[in-house]
């Protein structure tokens, strides 16, 4: 729910609920009052109460219109008896002071003591003749300019009395229950804002301090669960950013260690060599040139993995565009194989390929850069072999989506724990750090290069039998 509509609701229950109090206390009143006290409180009470307060008002305009002449009239008395025999009550009408015309039944006293209550303003009752009435007096102006005053003498009767202590009641239930349903409506409503808004200031107390792994959970109206999920969000990606961060000064520092690690190692030979020149070691002009190749080979062994690293970093940062051409999957392969298949034959390395594509033939990948690849996995087999007979088959098969190419070797292998840091730059096993040279780039490059074409790339170990790359790349 939003708190528009729960406030709608709570305002509406704040008038809804004390009306029905009101009702329902109402009936009780009038059931108990008409069944135990034998009170008559129904519509016609009610009716007859209203009548008689209109009646008063008929007699007192009718008497303010009338002259001396027409108010001693017996025509006239005869009226006002009949209209004050409906209420059962009695009148006395003065002018100027004195007593211009009164109800029969009334001595003296009763005449003195309404018309000094009168003046007094008393609400008090008058008792006469075994009954209460209850005085209300008007002030009129006769035709002639000369004031005077009407009292009527009304009957207190039962039902106006319980009438009135209904209205009263009615009065106070109402503004009681109003009272209470508002305090517990407000009280209600805060808690259902407060309590979730306090969670979530809990939590963000925590992201202040750095604590991000404690999750905000969604809780309250819709406007809050919003702002909490915007919050919960914003953890993520906080959490997220410093991971991220810290894994990249992680890579830095490693990146830095490995280049002025693996630069250091041709750097001191290259160094060492020179020396020896420089010193007369090289005494003959075959030792000459021997220390010259070496230098030679060392220098472009810095430059390739410079170039290599230039390269990862450019691919890591996005900044290399690829440039995508329709390839026919099978003859690229054998294009591939022929290629390297002269170089492998000197390490006494076989290879060939399996081409199982019966319906897909065309693929979308930039040449260049896939040879790259598929050069850097035959370059490590080549590398990492050990058998005197040395095998390369490359598997080409597809399923529903995508086609998978296995490049497997009967190489020394790798260790299954490893068939992931393989991927990682400057992973290099320890055996491989010993032997063979290479900067521990190749794979990380051709994971870049494969995903920069939506694909994947990872590798199974067969153990000491050897070791399969797969790479598979989506239909087109
Ligand atoms: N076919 C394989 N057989 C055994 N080990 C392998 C094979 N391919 C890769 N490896 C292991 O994975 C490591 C990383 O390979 P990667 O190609 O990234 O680096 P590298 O060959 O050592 O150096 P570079 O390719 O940069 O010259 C290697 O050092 C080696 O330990
Ligand atoms: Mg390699």
């Amino acid at each position: 729910m939003d708190i528009k509509r729960r406030l709608i609701i709570y305002n509406t229950l704040t008038i809804i609920i004390p009306l029905i109090i009101t009702v329902i206390i109402a009936f009780i009143f009038i059931f108990v009052s008409s069944e135990f006290l034998g009170s008559n409180i129904n519509y016609n009470s009610f009716k007859k109460a209203t009548f008689i307060n209109s009646e008063l008002l008929n007699i007192t305009k009718d008497i303010a219109k009338s002259d001396n002449k027409s108010i001693e009239d017996e025509d006239f008395k005869n009226y006002l008896e009949s209209k004050l025999s409906i209420t059962e009550g009695k009148i006395i009408i003065t002018k100027e002071g004195t007593v211009l015309y009164l109800s029969e039944d009334m001595n003296n006293i009763d005449i003195a003591n309404s018309l000094e209550q009168t003046k007094n303003k008393s609400k008090r009752p008058l008792f006469i003749n075994n009954t209460y009435y209850s005085l209300s007096s008007f002030s009129i102006e006769f035709k002639d300019n000369s004031t005077g005053s009407v009292v009527f003498l009304i009957p207190i009767g039962k039902e106006s009395d319980i009438f009135k202590k209904l209205i009263l009641s009615i009065l106070i239930v109402f503004f009681a229950s109003y009272v209470i349903v508002s305090i517990a409506v407000s009280y209600i409503f805060s808690r259902k804002i407060l309590i979730p808004i306090s969670l979530l200031k809990e939590a963000t107390a925590q992201i202040k301090i750095g604590k991000l792994d404690s999750e905000i959970v969604e809780s309250g109206d819709t406007e809050i669960r919003e702002l909490c999920s915007d919050f919960e969000e914003m953890r993520i990606k906080l959490r997220d950013s410093i991971y991220m961060k810290t894994k990249y000064d992680d890579n830095r520092k490693m990146l830095v260690s490995s280049i002025s690690h693996d630069l250091k190692t041709p750097l001191t030979s290259i160094e060492g060599y020179v020396h020896g020149i420089l010193d007369g070691v090289a005494n003959s002009p075959e030792k000459l040139e021997h220390y010259l190749k070496i230098i030679n080979i060392k220098t472009k062994q810095i430059d390739a993995m410079i170039n290599d690293l230039l390269l990862y970093s450019k691919l890591d940062l996005g900044q290399i565009p690829f440039n995508f051409e329709k390839t026919d999957i099978g003859e690229y392969f054998s294009y591939c194989v022929e290629e390297s298949y002269a170089i492998l034959k000197q390490f006494n390395i076989d290879i060939k390929v399996e081409n199982n594509l019966t319906l897909s033939k065309y693929f979308m990948i930039d040449r260049e850069r896939f040879r790259r690849v598929i050069l850097n996995i035959l370059d490590n087999s080549r590398k990492y072999m050990d058998k005197d007979n040395g095998e390369i088959t490359i598997f080409i098969r597809e399923n529903n989506l995508s086609i998978i190419i296995e490049l497997r070797d009967n190489g020394s292998g790798i260790e299954q724990e490893n068939t992931n840091k393989i991927f990682d730059r400057f992973y290099r096993s320890d055996s491989a750090r010993s032997n063979a040279k290479g900067s521990g780039l190749g794979l990380a490059i051709a994971k870049q290069i494969v995903e920069g074409h939506n694909g994947r790339i990872w590798a199974i170990s067969h153990g000491s039998d050897g070791t399969s790359i797969l790479i598979s790349l989506v239909k087109m």
